[in-house]
């Protein structure tokens, strides 16, 4: 298993991973912005997209593939974002994530994120909120 950044070549699995978090997903990064993949057997099994923009950094979005999970694989891209962002001197990293989505906000409460605000009508046409999530790095 490797975690290294993202290639050109990566784009087209990484969208197919990504349309089953949003089904319109087009992978569209800027100069702020970056991702990291896992591979096994030089298959990505797991990504992470993110943005540093001075001393605020967020993470766009994380997915690991389902036969993966519970395998610390989300763990090892999310540690490689946050050691990133130390260096950087980053004051902290948010995110926003679904309030119905309890792996992914327990995945967070294990790095010491904390619910900070709610947003109205985030996902899924309205459907569902979103938390705001915030890690303060110093
Ligand atoms: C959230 C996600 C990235 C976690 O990845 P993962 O590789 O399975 O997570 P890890 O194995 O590194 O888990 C680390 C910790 O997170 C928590 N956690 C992860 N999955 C969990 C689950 N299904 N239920 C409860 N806690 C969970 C646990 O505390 C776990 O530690 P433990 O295994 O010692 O109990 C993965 O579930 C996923 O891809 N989900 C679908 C996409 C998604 O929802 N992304 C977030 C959008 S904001």
């Amino acid at each position: 298993m490797i975690i290294r950044r993202y290639i050109k070549s990566d784009i087209d699995e990484i969208t197919k991973l990504a349309r089953n978090l949003h089904v319109n997903y087009t992978f569209d990064l800027n100069e702020f912005s970056s991702c990291l993949v896992c591979t096994e057997n030089d298959c990505i099994i797991g990504f992470i997209t993110y943005f540093i923009l001075y001393e605020k950094a967020e993470i766009i979005d994380i997915y690991v593939k389902m036969e993966y999970r519970k395998k610390k694989i989300g763990t090892k891209l999310i540690k490689k974002v946050i050691d990133e962002c130390y260096k950087k001197d980053c004051e902290n990293i948010t995110l926003e994530v679904d309030i119905n989505n309890q792996a992914a906000l327990d995945f967070y409460y294990s790095f010491d994120f904390k619910i900070v605000a709610r947003r109205q009508h985030y996902y899924n046409n309205g459907m569902d909120d979103a938390y705001v999530m915030e890690k303060k790095l110093r």
